[in-house]
């Protein structure tokens, strides 16, 4: 099949994520570029459900490159945003003018979130736009009580995602973007079709060109200690259930 390309296709193709940064600052224009691209994005009831923290304090931005599970390059980032759910304004704009309001609840907290990733979404493609790597952070999901208190949220805002941001050194303009999955292997017709996803095991297997059977499972192993077993991916989940007694109780 003829492969359509135009210049927004083939930067979301070559997009990958950059960790290392030139010492180059991005300028308040860019910046500015950015932040309104995010605005721009798709949001839920058009309620912007968002509030983006930009980083400016370097003390701060250290300690968060701490609290994200110790990844020392956020630090050396030239722009830093923390993307977080925000109901707030609008819960306290209802209680203000509502005889009777619910409290916020799971729901609103998993359509805020999801607001917030398409706008941290459009601040990527943007930057990229403009020559401009960047790298989203989950970690920030973790340690909920500390980034709580560190960037002064209210009850009802959540750190959902960061995205760091610089120009890349040539080594990682060079460094080849990871593989994906095939659309074959991720968009089933009408419904789940589980034989694709039983056919996982074989797809990663010749993608990561391990035909012996033993150095397949040995990389396996150490894939799902690295993400999946991991002291991370605990953090993460004890933050979430405190975030959602808060909310809920
Ligand atoms: C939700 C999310 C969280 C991520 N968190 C981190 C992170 O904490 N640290 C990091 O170095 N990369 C992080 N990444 C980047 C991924 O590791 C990266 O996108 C993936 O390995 C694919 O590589 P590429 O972006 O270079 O194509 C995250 C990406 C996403 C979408």
């Amino acid at each position: 099949m003829e492969q359509i390309k135009n210049p927004v296709i083939e930067q979301l193709h070559a997009r990958k994520s950059v960790r290392v940064f030139e010492d180059r600052p991005i300028e308040a224009a860019e910046k500015r570029a950015i932040l309104e691209a995010a605005i721009q994005a798709p949001s839920a009831g058009n309620m912007n459900l968002y509030t983006i923290l930009d980083i400016t304090d370097a003390a701060l931005q250290q300690r968060l490159s701490e609290t994200c599970d110790n990844q020392p390059f956020i630090a050396t980032a030239k722009l830093c945003l923390v993307f977080c759910a925000d109901y707030q304004r609008w819960y306290d704009l209802f209680c203000e003018h509502m005889p009777e309001v619910r409290k916020p609840a799971e729901g609103d907290l998993l359509l805020a979130q999801a607001d917030t990733y398409i706008a941290a979404q459009n601040a990527v493609v943007a930057a990229e736009s403009l020559g401009i790597g960047s790298c989203y952070i989950g970690d920030i999901t973790e340690n909920f009580e500390e980034h709580q208190r560190l960037l002064k949220l209210p009850k009802y805002v959540v750190p959902t995602c960061m995205l760091v941001f610089g120009y890349p050194t040539e080594q990682q303009q060079r460094r080849v973007k990871p593989p994906r999955f095939s659309v074959e292997d991720v968009v089933h017709e009408n419904g789940y079709d589980a034989e694709k996803c039983a056919r996982m095991g074989k797809m990663l297997q010749e993608r990561q060109n391990l035909p012996v059977e033993a150095e397949f499972h040995g990389w396996v192993e150490r894939f799902c200690n690295r993400k999946w077993n991991c002291e991370f991916s605990e953090e993460m989940s004890r933050s979430c259930r405190a975030i959602i007694d808060s909310w809920c109780k």
